[in-house]
């Protein structure tokens, strides 16, 4: 190598809180709805502005930038030996509806800051550094999550669907993806899978999402292991009718075997005995949905995690039980029940710990090991490369809301720890 890397100093990390503080405001405000929420979704135009302003950023930090058919975006900084596997961070910046600044964003502006404080430092990596945008960490609009990373870890099932997926206007991801200017020439998207080893090691920055941090008035999380997540559709059909004139007796109500089916879902979650299992339906339709229409068609939407991915398959197993039950007692038809995703957890890698825990006591940051109960890219890059998470507190583990909120000082120590984690790992 042409200069040889040497350890980064301590007093030279400096951090530009107030650019980075404005950054997030005017991220924020690609959003279709009104501040202080957010929402961004998959490939809007408010998605493209705010994908447009990253990749501004990535340039003004001296990154290249790289996207590929689906959108995820790459800033690279060539290290030393440009041959090597780069270490990589980052996450995402779409919005679930009425959703907050923070969420994925941290983990996107805070890795270019990151590499800013490298930067301004005088380091230079041995490694190269990836700073990565992930597409759609969210589930909104094609009703899967963590889209970009999961296709980078190479899911030839997710490739295969995306071809026919649509959203629920009818458009299809395709034509969604070539709008924002994707997927251009190609049908087959499994050119985005990555090989392993791509990354010699991935670290992602993100709000904790939980109350923990605050309460215990600690300022760095650092993450072991991420909960396992499912999401499962179901619908139920009967013949509908007036709401009048068909009597009781001679209803086949799927509205009522839908409110049947989420209150299983509470009692199977409940069932289960541990407090790391949970269950949530946010998503409940009726159709034709009319006030003197009876229910002929409902459609819901399921989320259950666990930390323990046995003890999750099993309350899906139960909510299937129930379903089919339900289509008994009710006379319904069960004209749906998929599974969309059913993903194990992940475990951080000890490395990656180690150099995140080194990192925030060189710092001298009060931390803890945990666990992220939140699903996060992160999961699926596990399977590509040793990987860690950095948390950093946020207000009452408010998330998915508009009152969502991090201090620029708890972001700036997530920061900073991230910037010399970086250049740890990118050493190795
Ligand atoms: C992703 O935001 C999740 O639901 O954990
Ligand atoms: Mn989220
Ligand atoms: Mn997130
Ligand atoms: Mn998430």
């Amino acid at each position: 190598p042409p200069h040889s890397s040497k350890p980064i100093s301590l007093s030279s990390l400096s951090l530009d809180a107030h650019a980075l503080h404005r950054q997030f405001d005017e991220l924020a405000a690609f959003s279709d709805s009104p501040t202080p929420s957010v929402t961004r979704v998959l490939y809007t135009d408010k998605d493209v502005l705010a994908r447009r302003y990253v990749k501004i950023l990535m340039g003004i930090a001296g990154l290249s930038v790289r996207e590929d058919a689906i959108g995820n975006i790459f800033g690279r900084w060539d290290g030393l030996e440009t041959e090597l596997a780069a270490v990589a961070t980052g996450s995402h910046i779409d919005a679930i509806p009425y959703s907050g600044k923070y969420d994925g964003v941290v983990g996107v502006l805070g890795a270019i800051e990151a590499i800013n404080v490298l930067k301004r430092s005088g380091f230079k990596p041995r490694r190269p550094l990836e700073v990565i945008l992930f597409t759609s960490e969210e589930p909104t609009r094609f009703g899967i999550g963590c889209l970009g990373s999961r296709l980078l870890s190479g899911s030839e099932n997710l490739a295969e669907a995306l071809k026919t997926a649509t959203d629920s206007q009818n458009i299809s991801f395709l034509e969604a993806a070539r709008s924002a200017g994707y997927a251009k020439d190609e049908d087959d998207l499994s050119s985005v899978f990555l090989k392993k080893g791509t990354y010699s090691a991935f670290v992602e920055l993100h709000i904790e999402q939980g109350p923990i941090l605050e309460d215990e008035g600690l300022s760095i999380g650092i993450v072991t292991a991420i909960a396992a997540p499912a999401s499962l559709k179901v619908e139920f059909e009967g013949n509908g009718g007036h709401a009048g004139a068909v009597l009781m007796p001679n209803r086949n109500d799927a509205g009522l075997a839908a409110a049947e089916l989420v209150l299983a879902v509470e009692k199977h979650v409940l069932e289960s005995g541990s407090i790391d299992t949970v269950g949530t339906v946010g998503i409940l339709e009726l159709h034709p949905g009319a006030i003197n229409s009876i229910p002929s068609k409902s459609h819901i939407e399921i989320d259950t995690r666990d930390i323990d991915e046995e003890r999750r398959n099993h309350v899906i197993e139960k909510i299937h039980q129930s379903a089919i039950g339900i289509t008994k007692t009710r006379g319904v038809k069960l004209s749906e029940f998929s599974i969309i995703n059913q993903d194990p957890p992940a475990l951080s890698s000890e490395a990656v710990v180690m150099a995140v825990e080194t990192a925030t006591r060189e710092l001298n940051l009060t931390s803890k090991l945990m666990i992220s109960r939140a699903y996060h890219d992160s999961l699926f890059m596990a399977r590509l490369s040793p990987t860690g998470m950095i948390f950093i507190p946020c207000y009452k583990g408010y998330s998915h809301k508009p009152e969502e909120f991090a201090s620029i000082e708890d972001v700036a120590n997530g920061v900073k720890v991230l910037a010399l984690t970086l250049a740890k790992l990118s050493l190795q």
